[in-house]
């Protein structure tokens, strides 16, 4: 089990869990700055507001990472200015390297979401992927959006784990890692070695996520922040079912074993599912069961 930790401990292990990552984080989850990459981001954009996005003068991204949402909503031409916020310098270290490769300007600031250095009403979109439920005191940050927030502008967060859908991804890790031996005979690949004696990233993952959410718990914390015309909805069931049990199995085989020809079905079969759930389900289930929660909000205006 994880141990308890302080918020301040909390904050730490993410910073160094994040530095540590930033290297090899866009391969990991397979970040794309290409056309995939637009299209995926605007599709969450636009389903975390429910209409078609307008253009942005101002942005702020808390938790920017390597830039996956930023640097693709500029090329999307979504965003006008962009600044990047991240708790983790390596983070956005990464970031200033992949701004630089697609010639896109960028400001960057390392900072923690619950104290933002920035004006009040300097913003007009304040967005995130995967990011709140790394963060300790969620009251506290969404008063800082509020706060950086012009009034009128919009408050868009994607990528958050919703708690039952989390517990429902455990079935399919359970079964990968039960059906593993064989997978992996199947494809002739020898077992993974052994991580690196508690200095990998696998060691912090269980510590570095502190939430989990309901649906009304997101949109509660947005309220109770001041936000109005707050949605919460779910996405992805199959395709995280699809991508758990993937991931599972190919973090069990040494890496260089895997066949390409799994890799194209693992990538293209999640890519197929994750249309399956647009179409088909996420108007239909409840938000609670799929794996991701989107939520955004609006700052009333004065
Ligand atoms: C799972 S990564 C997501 C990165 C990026 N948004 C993406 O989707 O690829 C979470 C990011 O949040 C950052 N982070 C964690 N805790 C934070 C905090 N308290 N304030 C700001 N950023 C934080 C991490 O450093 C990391 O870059």
């Amino acid at each position: 089990m994880a141990p308890t930790l302080t918020p301040q401990e909390i904050r730490d292990v993410n910073t160094r869990y994040h530095d540590v990552a930033a290297d090899h984080y866009d391969a990991k989850w397979g970040i794309d700055f290409g056309e995939l990459g637009r299209d995926q981001v605007t599709a969450k954009v636009r389903k975390a507001l429910g209409h078609p996005p307008g253009r942005y003068a101002r942005s702020l991204e808390i938790g920017s990472g390597t830039g996956y949402f930023t640097l693709n909503l500029l090329r999307a031409g979504l965003i006008e200015h962009a600044t990047c916020s991240d708790i983790s310098a390596g983070m956005l270290a990464t970031l200033s390297a992949n701004a630089t490769a697609l010639g896109l300007d960028v400001q960057s600031a390392q900072a923690d979401a619950e104290r933002l250095p920035f004006d009040d009403a300097s913003f007009d979109l304040v967005l995130g992927h995967a990011v709140l439920h790394h963060i300790p005191d969620l009251a506290q940050a969404f008063a800082e959006f509020a706060r950086v927030l012009a009034p009128g502008g919009t408050v868009l967060f994607a990528g958050e784990p919703s708690r039952y859908g989390d517990r429902l991804a455990n079935v399919p890790k359970r079964a990968a890692t039960a059906v593993a031996p064989l997978w992996r005979a199947a494809i002739r690949a020898r077992p993974a070695p052994p991580a690196d004696g508690g200095h990998s990233d696998a060691s912090l993952e269980g510590v570095v996520d502190v939430h989990a959410f309901a649906p009304g718990e997101l949109s509660g914390v947005a309220r109770r922040a001041g936000f109005q015309d707050v949605r919460v909805i779910g996405e992805e069931l199959l395709a995280n079912w699809f991508g758990w049990t993937n991931r599972t199995l190919e973090a069990t085989a040494e890496p260089t074993e895997i066949p390409w020809g799994w890799r194209q079905y693992a990538y293209r079969g999640y890519l197929l599912l994750q249309e399956v759930d647009r179409r088909l389900l996420e108007s239909r289930l409840p938000a609670a069961v799929f794996y991701n929660l989107v939520l955004s909000g609006r700052k009333p205006s004065r």
